[in-house]
């Protein structure tokens, strides 16, 4: 750990990612960002930490407006729509926000054009006139989303104009090949027009020695790696403004119909709401912002790094008042079955929807998700894995070592606290190890590894289940009624420990625990240091805390996304043929069984994948886009069929020689086009 890990810090600001008000909250959302940030701030307040948790509706931005546009409503209705909806999701599920604010708010609109301002006048910019594409239909720039064509890197043909989904480049919509105009179909012409670029380059020594230098070991690797693949790349000039006429003004003479870019906007939205929460509360927002003795921490998913790890440090640190991130501990994806969650092909448990079929059960959510949350790598959720962590853990772990204590509590001591006597050395045993639970558990949490902080609480309910099972008061009750008072005060001793530790995860399962033993809300630290439930002390008869979920629950849930995924396929029928060639023009495509030597994905990309096949012929490299599909281990001895004198092409440095022929279905699942395992490789296909 590096020295400034170590810092002791006075207060602590933490965002969570401002989601995009253009549709609802799913499973992935809260795995990712919203669970692991609300466990580090339910952690930190009961350490008595001055801390606040800030978040809102990012709701600026093309693709909301092309949202609007597609429903015939305006960009405020749809921002309007889904911010109470993802704001109630929020509430619902305990995510406990000091504030959720929205960048449509005017506050945001003064803050961020403050910050554009005091920038300018730095003169942190520089001002560039070029062509860009424009519509002149429908008379408008076509900024980000608005346009698409064929990426130039890898040939996807409905790239966008900031960036192509299938190989991650980020683009400019000058990029693009055969670019289309998004509102009209047509092609577009150029047209000058003046923006605002954020200099880039001339941060590298700043974020060399800040990210490179002073966080190496403190920011998880994946960060760190994103950053630094940026860095070395040779950082570029952004623009920070487009010719839109939704987002925030600028704030400059003479600039009609130009916004702040969404990125640039969006993060200020973090300050803004700061901002208004101290406006509100009558309280010192900017020193959550400006001291260098508060510790900021930003929690995002990974599409969001180079955004707040480079470009919005940059920001602040141009601006020149504002401290910079302290970590920025972004997550992987998550995944729903065995597919990506994907909003537009609905492939996802929306958290309202969940909501209305679980009803009372945040919890299990919220401990499924973060028991499985894509701290290192993407993971998958899936409804066999949920109620399995429900009805194994939770209910046969958590639930039954609470329940067992409060029921003999009452059959043998009519449900008050029994006196210790003399402890033995599981007691005693059973006792240490509760009062080293607060530190394990929390110096996880400090660290980021929810993960594993949620199974060591666990950990503390599988001992008291232990525990007990081994002392076995229900034996020795008739002989020795004062070894029972022992066994079951320290056990409901342990149970006091997990009613303050599992706050942070299971929030309203704590408080549910804290009501059925009496117990007053205690900070972190005394969780397992001191006797908490005293002798005399009355406690309530016990109520399950979780419930068993059955099959049938399970196979309505997997019902209902077979019943998308059937949506999803209808209606999408296979496409249209292309038109006629000639034989002449078939048969000169020259296709061989070969089969597969080696594959690796290519490196900083996502969908890239770089393998060498035997052809019969020769041994060659091919490279193909198809690494989400397949793990490259898997690939390794398949026989496939190549096109084998197709021209060869440079993608991303590495010559590819050839073609793998593939089905695609239309939810755009691949499969290899496999030839009998006897025909040996060099076989032509006719
Ligand atoms: N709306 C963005 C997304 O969902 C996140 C914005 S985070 C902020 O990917 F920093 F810009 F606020
Ligand atoms: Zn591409």
């Amino acid at each position: 750990m590096s020295i400034q890990h170590n810092k002791k810090y006075k207060r602590h600001t933490v965002t969570a990612a401002l989601p995009y008000a253009n549709g609802p909250i799913h499973v992935g959302h809260l795995a990712g960002v919203y669970v692991p940030a609300d466990i580090y701030v339910r952690y930190l307040r009961l350490k008595g930490e001055d801390v606040i948790y800030i978040c809102g509706s990012d709701e600026h931005g093309v693709p909301i407006t092309i949202k609007a546009r597609q429903e015939g409503v305006s960009p405020q209705q749809i921002v309007d729509k889904y911010h109470e909806l993802i704001k109630v999701s929020f509430m619902e599920f305990g995510i406990s926000f000091d504030v959720y604010s929205r960048t449509s708010d005017p506050v945001h609109h003064e803050t961020a054009a403050g910050v554009f301002r005091t920038m300018y006048e730095k003169g942190a910019f520089v001002e560039k006139d070029s062509e860009q594409y424009y519509d002149e239909e429908n008379r408008q720039f076509l900024a980000d989303r608005y346009i698409t064509g064929i990426c130039p890197h890898c040939s996807y043909e409905k790239a966008y104009g900031d960036q192509c989904e299938n190989c991650g480049t980020s683009l400019s919509p000058t990029d693009l090949i055969n670019p289309r105009s998004m509102l009209s179909g047509n092609k577009p012409v150029l047209k000058k027009t003046r923006h605002w670029y954020l200099p880039l380059d001339e941060h590298e020594p700043m974020l060399r020695k800040w990210i490179l230098e002073s966080h190496k070991h403190d920011w998880k690797p994946n960060v760190y790696g994103q950053c630094k693949s940026w860095i070395d790349q040779g950082l570029q000039p952004r623009a920070v403004t487009r010719d839109l006429d939704w987002g925030v003004k600028l704030p400059l003479e003479n600039t009609e119909g130009k916004v702040l870019y969404v990125w640039f906007d969006a993060p200020i939205g973090y300050i803004s709401a700061t901002r208004e929460w101290g406006e509100t509360h009558g309280k010192d927002w900017e020193k959550y912002w400006k001291d260098p003795e508060s510790k900021l921490v930003h929690f995002i998913g990974k599409d969001n790094i180079v955004f707040h790890c480079i470009i919005f440090p940059v920001m602040l640190h141009a601006e020149g008042s504002y401290i910079l991130p302290e970590n920025v501990p972004a997550n992987e994806f998550l995944n729903l079955e065995g597919d990506k969650i994907s909003t537009s092909r609905n492939w996802a448990v929306w958290l309202h929807e969940y909501l209305q079929d679980f009803p009372g059960k945040q919890d299990v959510l919220r401990y499924v998700l973060c028991a499985a949350a894509p701290e290192t790598k993407d993971n998958y959720f899936t409804l066999k894995d949920f109620q399995a962590r429900n009805n194994n853990e939770l209910l046969a772990i958590f639930g039954n070592f609470v329940n067992r204590t409060l029921v003999l509590t009452h059959k043998y001591f009519d449900g008050c606290v029994p006196k210790a006597g003399q402890l033995m050395d599981a007691d005693r045993e059973a006792l240490e190890s509760l009062a080293g639970f607060p530190g394990i558990i929390g110096k996880n949490i400090e660290q980021y590894r929810f993960r594993e902080a949620l199974a060591q609480m666990m950990n503390l309910a599988r001992l008291g289940n232990r525990y007990l099972t081994e002392a076995e008061p229900w034996k020795v009750f008739k002989e020795n009624p004062a070894r029972v008072q022992t066994v079951l005060n320290t056990c409901l001793q342990l149970c006091a420990g997990m009613a303050l530790l599992a706050e942070p995860f299971l929030p309203f399962t704590a408080k549910k625990l804290q009501a059925m033993l009496n117990l007053e809300a205690r900070a972190w630290d005394q969780a397992g240091k001191q006797e908490l439930l005293g002798p005399g002390h009355r406690v309530n008869k016990a109520e399950l805390l979780f419930e068993k979920i059955e099959d049938v629950q399970i196979r309505a849930q997997v019902d209902k996304l077979l019943e998308t995924r059937k949506n999803n396929n209808q209606g999408q029928s296979a496409p249209p043929v292309k038109p006629p060639v000639s034989f002449d023009a078939f048969s000169a495509m020259d296709i061989r069984v070969a089969t597969i030597l080696e594959a690796e994905k290519v490196p900083k990309t996502k969908k890239l994948m770089k393998i060498r096949v035997d052809s019969g012929l020769d041994r060659r490299t091919v490279v193909s886009g198809i690494a989400e599909y397949f793990e490259p281990e898997a690939l390794v001895g398949k026989k496939v069929l190549l096109l084998a004198n197709l021209e060869p092409r440079k993608i991303k440095g590495i010559e590819s020689h050839g073609m793998l022929l593939m089905a695609e279905n239309n939810e755009g699942a691949l499969t290899f086009v496999i030839p009998e395992e006897r025909f040996e490789n060099g076989s032509p296909i006719s």
